[in-house]
């Protein structure tokens, strides 16, 4: 608090300069006394020293109510109205006004620093949670509170975990940042990695620890789902390369001459080891995929020039199952972006399961027409649609959204046995995305399938 000042008496100076006017004034008596001056210069002198006293007096008088009211105004931080006349008080007047005015400046700029800080924790996008010196929350971002629930209810018990609360009470502590692993139970389980550092000094809204929350669901998953996958993809070679090792030590052993056994395993070591190389092939092709999964095709193509080539490839395997393909394009189907390598092998795919899945004798549907994502009544973007359909045995309703899992099938067995890989719907749902598609499977049990692929269509083509 700035000290007042005691308001000036006005007949102070006065008096000080009545007092300091009488000196030269008496001086001028004595000399008129002493014959030294003529009384009339005497007295004119002593009445001008008494004026000059007065003046000053007066003008002190005024001076300092100014400065006064120059200090008055630097604390409110107004103008000063009217300077001192006499030049020290004045240069102390400019100076308080200067200093008055920086302080404030300063004042203004750490409030503001000190909000800026509230507002950046606020609008980082990783999911943020301030806790006050108390170790209770303080406030949330919007990402913690779309992680954690609207008003944060699960933040409570986050807090309650053994885990997060000593890595809080360790970063309090001033032990430096820590971290936690911890699970959320419910709503659905979440594992989350949480970061605790102490806010030095703390947040203008109390807030003395920062914690950072990252959701580690997603990678968690994805890292069981490359173990798995890995796991899946050894057990698959595994199997028919112990079947082909066996055959070769029973070959090499007792059935050494035994040329009828010969006649019967060595087609059986032939399709092991084409299953092997089935295995592989797919496995280098998802790789491949994968890897060009985020750069979109370039090239523009004409599907139902694809779809023909697919469909007379299939010529002998027709036969040996008494299929009939039927294959229906609209007319003037608009040019799409793709890559015609990668298309092919997702019409054979789907082909293929037609064939291996179908019914003995029954029809395959291979059909093309102008549509939007979605079907019929969802025409938002043109594009072809590309209708693979049997009429097997269909696949029940749980398993359609697994389908396109890599090693998902129905019945192993009997995917085995014609040759599966389960690997076909994992490469044809991985290329259709790279072709921002949409895959859609529908299926009825006992009336067959149909595995439709939308790809859009080419700029240049929509209609207009
Ligand atoms: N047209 C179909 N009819 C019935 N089931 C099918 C059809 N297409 C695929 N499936 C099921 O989906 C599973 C996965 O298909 P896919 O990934 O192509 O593997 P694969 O054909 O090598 O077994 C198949 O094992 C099968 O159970
Ligand atoms: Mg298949």
């Amino acid at each position: 608090m700035p000290q007042r000042l005691p308001p000036p008496t006005p007949w102070m100076p006065l008096a000080l300069a009545a007092a300091i006017g009488a000196a030269p004034a008496s001086l001028f008596a004595l000399a008129a006394s002493v014959g030294m001056l003529d009384p009339i210069v005497a007295t004119v002198g002593a009445l001008a020293a008494g004026a000059a006293a007065v003046t000053l007096g007066w003008l002190w008088q005024r001076d300092i109510a100014r400065l006064t009211a120059a200090l008055k105004a630097a604390e409110a931080g107004e103008a000063i109205a009217a300077l001192p006349f006499l030049p020290p008080l004045k240069r102390i007047a400019e100076a308080s006004a200067r200093l008055a005015s920086g302080l404030r400046q300063r004042g203004v700029e750490a409030a503001a620093n000190a909000d800026a800080a509230v507002r950046i924790v606020a609008r980082l996008p990783d999911p943020l949670a301030v806790l006050g010196a108390d170790a209770q929350p303080v406030a949330l971002n919007p990402a913690a509170r779309a992680l954690l629930g609207v008003d944060g209810a699960d933040l409570a018990a986050l807090l309650r975990n053994p885990a997060l609360r000593s890595a809080v009470d360790r970063a309090l502590a001033g032990a430096g940042p820590q971290t936690a692993e911890i699970t959320l139970p419910v709503p659905i389980e979440r594992e989350l990695l949480a970061q605790a550092i102490l806010l030095d000094p703390p947040l203008a809204d109390g807030g003395r620890l920062l914690l950072v929350l990252s959701d580690r669901t997603r990678e968690r998953r994805l890292e069981q789902m490359r173990a798995d996958f890995v796991a899946n993809a050894s057990h698959e070679l595994r199997t028919p390369l112990t079947s082909l090792i066996g055959f070769i030590e029973t070959l090499l052993g007792p059935a050494a001459d035994d040329r009828e056994a010969q006649a019967r395993f060595l087609p059986i070591m032939a399709e092991q080891a084409s299953r092997m190389g089935r295995l592989i092939e797919d496995l280098l092709s998802l790789s491949r995929i994968e890897l060009t999964e985020h750069t979109p095709p370039t090239a523009e193509l004409d599907i139902a020039v694809l779809a023909r080539r697919s469909a007379e490839a299939l010529g002998p395997r027709l036969a040996a199952r008494r299929l009939t393909l039927d294959l229906t394009a609209e007319e003037g189907l608009p040019h799409i972006v793709g890559d015609a390598d990668q298309l092919s092998q997702v019409l054979g795919n789907l082909l293929d399961n037609a064939v291996k899945y179908g019914r003995e004798g029954g029809r395959i549907g291979l059909a093309l027409r102008r549509d939007g994502p979605g079907g019929e009544k969802a025409r938002r973007r043109a594009g072809v649609a590309v209708a693979v359909s049997d009429d097997g045995a269909g696949i029940p309703r749980l398993h359609i959204p697994r389908l396109t899992e890599r090693f998902y099938r129905v019945d192993a067995a009997r995917s085995r046995a014609v040759g599966g890989t389960g690997l076909g719907l994992a490469i044809v749902k991985h290329i259709v995305n790279r072709h921002r598609g949409v895959l859609e499977i529908e299926s009825e049990e006992g009336h067959g399938s149909t595995f439709t692929v939308w790809l859009p269509a080419a700029v240049q083509a929509e209609p207009r």
